[in-house]
């Protein structure tokens, strides 16, 4: 099961959207939050919810010039087994013009999907960039991981932490901050590869908007001014 780290093409939204065809319903590449906003079950449910979230990534891959996708490829199938999406801000993190890619629908005209609570998921977006403008050091570059999934059967392998890593690396280059908003399991994963957390960790009640549960983030950041310096570095 050697994995192998590449940048996404054009052709594997497609292929990522097939997965619904292929695998049980769920284990696919739909990321944060739209699997607590759209809960799938059935195959044709896992077809709808990926049809619509990867035609919405497609539309940032072609559009969103901060954007890099990348994926992890288990090179004994050819299959994609987890894929990120980094973004590079030169000037800082655009609070105009950021969240329409995330809160509006792809495809002008189509409607949002009547299964998907679309309050809640642009509640979330919303409420998460807001926080930023606080904790996020404002109008200076930086690197921004938005998007993490790996599907729910190729867990636990590593594929996530080749592409942390490779976000690592570019910010070590830079010498600029990278920042990403954890989901509570996934704390000690980033806190492995050098982020820190920043201030307290976020709890939102979704009661309100229709889910019972509370939503748990933790800020946070890796500066690589604190970094120790990689072997062979000069
Ligand atoms: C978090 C996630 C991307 C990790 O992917 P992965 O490819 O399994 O990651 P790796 O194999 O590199 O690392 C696995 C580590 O993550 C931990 N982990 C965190 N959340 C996990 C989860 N939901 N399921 C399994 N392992 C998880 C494991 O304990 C493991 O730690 P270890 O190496 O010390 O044993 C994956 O669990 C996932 O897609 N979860 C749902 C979506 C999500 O939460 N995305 C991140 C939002 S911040």
């Amino acid at each position: 099961m050697p994995l192998r780290l590449k940048a996404m093409e054009l052709g594997d939204f497609n292929t990522m959207t097939d997965h619904a065809n292929i695998y049980p319903p769920g284990d696919d590449l739909v990321g944060p939050p739209t699997p607590i906003c759209w809960p799938v079950t059935t195959q044709s449910a896992a077809q709808s919810r990926l049809d619509f979230h990867m035609t919405k990534q497609k539309e940032r891959f072609l559009g969103d010039t901060s954007a890099r996708y990348l994926k992890i490829i288990d090179e004994d199938t050819g299959d994609i087994v987890s894929m990120a999406r980094w973004h590079w801000y030169p000037q800082g993190y655009s609070y105009t013009e950021g969240i329409h890619w995330e809160t509006q629908n792809a495809v002008e005209g189509r409607p949002w999907p009547k299964e998907m609570n679309v309050e809640l998921h642009n509640w979330i977006l919303m409420e998460r960039d807001a926080r930023r403008e606080q904790w996020q050091e404002k109008g200076k570059p930086c690197w921004i991981l938005m998007h993490l999934v790996t599907r729910a059967s190729q867990r636990g392998k590593g594929a996530a932490s080749m592409l942390i890593d490779w976000g690592v690396d570019r910010a070590r280059e830079d010498g600029v901050p990278a920042y990403l908003e954890a989901g509570a399991m996934a704390i000690p994963l980033y806190a492995k590869h050098g982020f820190q957390q920043i201030g307290d960790l976020v709890r939102s009640d979704l009661r309100r908007h229709g889910l019972d549960m509370d939503f748990v983030t933790a800020k946070m950041g890796l500066f690589p001014e604190l970094l120790p310096e990689v072997q062979g570095e000069e």
